[in-house]
């Protein structure tokens, strides 16, 4: 496991959009940045899952989160606008945005997936995070610094049977992340990095590998430290570079 110890208060005064955050990695990432002295705002589709973390975060005495519910499947222009727009009415700017929610659906031959599954699998894991890191720029140049963090995947770094659209969206996050880090690099105070969570214990994995036993995957809490460390001050000076939450 990636080890990382952070100082409490790492992430105090700090506002991150977390998208996912409804469930799984993106859930308990949003509760150690809200432990660490972070505004979260929590985006995902399931306005129930995201009230359900919004109230953990509340009963715990964390800083008051945000939720704003959006379907990254089918969010165009507006819709991206719109939470730019509420987000910079409320705070005036971004110090962290992770690019978490994903969908991977069932492993199938290649010759079998509908392109509906295909665009599916290409927006939500890849455009909706390319529309975000877009929209979400001139809030996070509004930072003093800014991470922006990409949850990837093994399929992002090499190729999977079965898996093709998926295979195709996280080498195209890895790819992104990429360009991005060459167009910001020595021009702004973004810095911009990969995280493979690796295989874990989280409603996506079920779904793909139905028959595999949970109990003998790590739970998404144990891969915090790597997020926690991307999105504070001692990463500063990590930038565009691939990180692994189980190595
Ligand atoms: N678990 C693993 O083994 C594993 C391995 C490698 C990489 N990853 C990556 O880790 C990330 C987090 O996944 P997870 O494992 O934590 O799975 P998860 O518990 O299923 O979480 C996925 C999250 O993405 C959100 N999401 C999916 N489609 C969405 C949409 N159209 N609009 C808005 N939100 C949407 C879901 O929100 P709703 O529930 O509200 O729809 C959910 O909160 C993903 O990018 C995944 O590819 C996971």
């Amino acid at each position: 496991m990636f080890e990382y110890e952070a100082p409490a208060d790492l992430l105090k005064d700090r506002i991150i959009l977390i998208t996912g955050a409804g469930s799984g990695i993106g859930r308990a990432t949003a509760l150690a940045y809200a432990q660490s002295g972070a505004t979260v705002i929590l985006l995902g589709r399931e306005v129930k899952k995201l009230e359900a973390v919004y109230d953990e975060i509340e009963s715990a005495g964390y800083p008051e989160p945000a939720i704003t519910p959006v379907d990254l499947e089918s969010a165009g222009e507006p819709q991206y606008q719109e939470l730019v727009n509420g987000i910079n009415n409320e705070f005036g700017r971004l110090d962290g945005l992770l690019n978490n929610a994903g969908y991977m659906g069932p492993l199938m031959p290649y010759q079998t997936i509908t392109l509906d599954q295909w665009q599916k699998i290409l927006q939500t894991n890849l455009s909706a995070s390319f529309a975000l890191s877009k929209f979400c720029f001139p809030l996070l140049q509004a930072a003093e610094n800014a991470s922006v963090i990409f949850s990837t995947s093994t399929a992002g770094r090499k190729a999977f049977a079965y898996s093709s659209a998926y295979t195709v969206a996280k080498h195209g996050v890895e790819a992104l992340v990429q360009v991005l880090f060459l167009e910001l690099e020595n021009t702004s105070n973004i810095r911009v990095n990969s995280v493979n969570p690796g295989p874990c214990a989280t409603a996506l994995r079920r779904a793909a590998y139905p028959a595999e036993d949970p109990a003998t995957l790590p739970q998404p809490e144990q891969l915090v430290p790597v997020y926690l460390y991307l999105m504070g001050d001692d990463s500063l000076k990590e930038n565009g570079k691939q990180f692994s939450a189980q190595e």
